[in-house]
């Protein structure tokens, strides 16, 4: 029902028909780059240049024009809309699509491609181009250098606490194109169903994880039939 609080978890498979590599399918990311060299802070210590490189890389492909918003991301955006209850959209990407989407209320637990963080200070401000050693913060004096805004392995994911409490309020939770490796994500839908949320994943194909009801095949076909249903008042359950 759409009077009912509904959260949205999604990852790298929602964006995959948008041109954006996922991670863990073929040609995924970590096939041609490990995590240890690129995604932790020990990488950030050790070798920033290639960290910096890793990310501006990826924000570059953002800025290219064939990279657009697909009808996954546009289907969310709707059901936001029509949506009384509460919706809130968490997201493990770091790319900026379901913005581009128009969905309002997202918590990007992975911080964003499109944002740099002082390194001094932690505060953040949005860059669109490369980032490297040679920026500096505008917060500080004497200005700081700057690291991607993005929450690597090993680090806290953002806003845990508003999480967790619309997990343990929602009546309904869908996860989409998330194969469920990387936690806390991947303990949300157990959470969210000790709670008693009903639980439905869209999905490329079957995880491992522990759900109420799956639709499998391509993001942008099952999840804007999955809505489209909603919207017309199936009830799911
Ligand atoms: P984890 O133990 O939660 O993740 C385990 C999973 O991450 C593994 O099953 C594997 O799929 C992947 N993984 C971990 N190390 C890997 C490696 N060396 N090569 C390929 N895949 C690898 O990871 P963690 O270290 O406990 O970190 C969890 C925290 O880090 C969470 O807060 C998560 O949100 C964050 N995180 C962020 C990113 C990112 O790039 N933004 C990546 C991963 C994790
Ligand atoms: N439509 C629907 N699902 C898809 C599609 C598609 N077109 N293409 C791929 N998928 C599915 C895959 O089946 C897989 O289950 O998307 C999932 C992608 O899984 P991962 O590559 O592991 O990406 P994700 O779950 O987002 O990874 C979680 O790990 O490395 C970290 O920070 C990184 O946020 C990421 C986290």
């Amino acid at each position: 029902m759409l009077s009912d609080s509904i959260v949205v978890l999604t990852g790298a498979g929602i964006s995959a028909e948008s041109g954006l590599r996922t991670f863990r399918d073929n040609n995924g990311l970590w096939e041609q780059h490990r995590v240890e060299e690129v995604a932790t802070p020990e990488a950030f210590e050790s070798n920033p240049e290639r960290v910096y490189r890793f990310y501006n890389d990826r924000r570059a492909q953002l800025a290219e024009p064939a990279i657009q918003p697909n009808p996954a991301h546009l289907a969310l955006a709707e059901l936001e809309k029509a949506c009384s209850g509460e919706f809130l959209l968490v997201t493990q990407n770091v790319d900026d699509l379901h913005q581009r989407a128009g969905t309002r209320n997202i918590i990007p637990m992975h911080g964003q491609l499109r944002q740099a963080r002082c390194l001094r200070s932690g505060e953040v401000t949005e860059i669109v181009t490369d980032l490297d050693a040679s920026n500096r913060c505008d917060c500080c004096q004497p200005p700081a250098p700057m690291r991607p805004n993005i929450v690597w392995f090993g680090e806290i994911p953002l806003q845990m606490d508003r999480i967790q409490q619309a997990l343990c309020q929602a009546d309904l939770f869908i996860a989409i194109g998330t194969s469920g490796q990387v936690y806390p994500a991947a303990g949300f839908a157990a959470l969210a169903a000790e709670c008693g949320a009903h639980t439905v994943e869209l999905n490329l194909e079957k995880t491992g994880g522990t759900f109420e009801q799956g639709f499998y095949g391509k993001a942008t076909e099952v999840v804007p039939d999955f809505i489209n249903r909603l919207l017309g008042g199936a009830d799911v359950g």
